[in-house]
């Protein structure tokens, strides 16, 4: 074998491995971000066993995210108003309107959001305040006693619940 062919056999030899470890994490972060779009985990809630039935109760759990090689965990909350073992509404705290955090007012018996007023029933409704739509809705499934809740965010004044 010449030299120049020697070298040209070693520097593809040598660029194999470094196009695999640029181009894995670069691809893995591309598919990663296009499969995180249709791809949400499933939480589990703690508290949802023990939770009241027919009113509203603030449940938190970590919501775990993984986009290609990172994982994120941050810690979210809902509101839970279980109707049976088997049965509840999840609601996303985060207001319609412009994303603040919407409370529950025992006494009034509302959804109420201290940032501009918005009002909401306890099935969601908008009943005063600028809120385009009702509160969002969160997928969720009851297991073995146990609420499991899929996490998202949604485009706040719009009055249609998109996902962000
Ligand atoms: S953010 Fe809730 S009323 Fe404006």
């Amino acid at each position: 074998m010449g030299r120049r062919k020697f070298l040209v056999c070693a520097c593809g030899i040598l660029a194999a491995p470094l196009t695999v470890a640029i181009g894995y994490p670069l691809a893995a972060s591309l598919v990663g971000t296009i499969y995180h779009q249709s791809k949400l985990q499933f939480s589990k809630t703690p508290g949802f066993d023990s939770a009241p039935r027919g009113q509203p109760i603030k449940l938190n759990f970590t919501d775990i995210e993984t986009d290609a090689y990172l994982r994120t965990e941050t810690s979210e909350e809902v509101w839970v108003i279980k109707h049976s073992p088997t049965e509840a509404t999840v609601f996303s705290p985060v207001c319609p309107h412009m994303g603040c955090r919407s409370n529950w007012n025992p006494e009034l018996k509302k959804f109420i959001c201290p940032c501009h007023g918005s009002i909401f029933s306890i099935t969601g409704k908008v009943e005063g305040g600028p809120s385009p739509r009702a509160l969002d809705t969160l997928t969720h499934k009851i297991e073995n006693g146990a609420l499991y809740v899929q996490w998202e965010r949604f485009e706040t004044g719009v009055a249609k619940k998109v996902r962000v």
